[in-house]
């Protein structure tokens, strides 16, 4: 069975709609016919200052909604990062193989250290891609499921699976990026040109999938579109409904076609309140199913426990092979 692997940050507590369509409902997918592993990644996290309360916190109500969002433990590894030392082993040998510049070429860091400044950027903060590498390479994983944002960390990681592969010899699995192109990218509903953030997005253009069900369905109602009254599908003209579009096509299943053909007729304000109305259907069994496993931290723990196990000796294996081909003396 072909392997996947992906992690999302514990960072903000609840997840958001761009993670849910981009990335998580993709592992839910993918965990019936792959070996998938899937990681909270509180390693990342600290890339940037954490509250070690809220960072603990933010952990288990993570897992929590991975499994509220459809994840199985049974049919996926479920763990947190910092439970596989082998993550940051791997990771430093990754930090010798990949060039200086190779490194500075990552949009990602150049996005998140513009916003914190040069001395309050951490040396974490730019090698978090490298860290990422190990994370994918570590389990040898054929395909990473992520929304567009990630695809240069997976690329890069191509590169240097490759690298390792020649300059040593055949290793590791060169892993593709898993991206499905209409929910790759989820915009913000207040400002369309961008793409939906914890971080970058105003708190109306962010739908946060533990918030008051009916917070997020006013959101949906005064999503930002076009002074047109058509709705149409149009990602240049029409940014803003093609968004509400696309989110609708992935909840409700219905093709984009078959939605512009249901809108015919009417006006945005309708697109809007189904919406509101579908995401309202989707989210609130969602969050009853998260809120049962964060009121049994012990059975989260069990669940966590045992990824933890199957993840490590997945990972343990390929480390010792990596350090055997890379040269390190074996300790008697
Ligand atoms: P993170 O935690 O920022 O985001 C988790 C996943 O959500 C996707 N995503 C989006 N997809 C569509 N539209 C959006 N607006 C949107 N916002 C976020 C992200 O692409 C991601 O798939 N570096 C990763 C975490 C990571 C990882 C890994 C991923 C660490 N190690 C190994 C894959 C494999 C990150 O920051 O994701």
């Amino acid at each position: 069975r072909p392997r996947v692997l992906s992690g999302i940050q514990p960072t903000s507590g609840s997840f958001h709609l761009g993670n849910y369509l981009g990335a998580v409902r993709q592992w839910v997918d993918l965990q019936k016919d792959n070996d998938a592993f899937y990681m909270v990644v509180d390693l990342h996290a600290i890339t940037v200052p954490q509250d070690p309360k809220e960072l603990r916190e933010n952990t288990r109500i993570s897992a929590a909604q991975l499994l509220g969002a459809g994840l199985d433990p049974d049919h996926c590894t479920l763990f947190v990062q910092s439970h596989v030392p082998e993550h940051a082993q791997l990771a430093w040998v990754m930090n010798c193989l990949t060039g200086f510049g190779e490194a500075s070429r990552m949009t990602q860091f150049k996005d998140k250290s513009g916003r914190y400044g040069a001395e309050s950027t951490t040396v974490g903060l730019f090698t978090y891609p490298i860290l990422q590498i190990a994370d994918i390479l570590l389990y040898q994983a054929d395909a990473v499921p992520v929304g567009e944002d990630q695809r240069q960390h997976v690329e890069i990681t191509r590169d240097i699976a490759e690298r390792f592969n020649t300059r040593y010899r055949p290793t590791f699995t060169v892993p593709k990026p898993y991206i499905l192109k209409e929910t790759a990218k989820i915009q913000d509903l207040q400002d369309p040109a961008v793409k939906m953030s914890k971080s970058a997005s105003s708190a109306k253009g962010l739908v946060n999938l533990l918030d008051d069900p009916k917070a997020s369905a006013k959101k949906f109602k005064s999503a930002v579109t076009d002074t047109g009254t058509v709705v149409s599908y149009d990602e240049e003209e029409k940014a803003g409904v093609s968004n509400l579009l696309r989110i609708h096509s992935a909840l409700s299943g219905q093709s984009i076609d078959q939605l512009v053909a249901h809108f015919e007729g009417r006006m945005y304000g309708a697109l809007k309140t189904e919406l509101a109305e579908l995401f309202t259907e989707w989210v609130t069994p969602f969050q009853e199913r998260t809120r049962t496993y964060l009121d049994d931290p012990a059975e989260l723990d069990r669940v966590l426990a045992i990824g933890a196990e199957k993840a490590r000796e997945v990972a343990s294996q390929t480390l010792e092979t990596v350090y055997d081909r890379i040269g390190f003396l074996p300790a008697a």
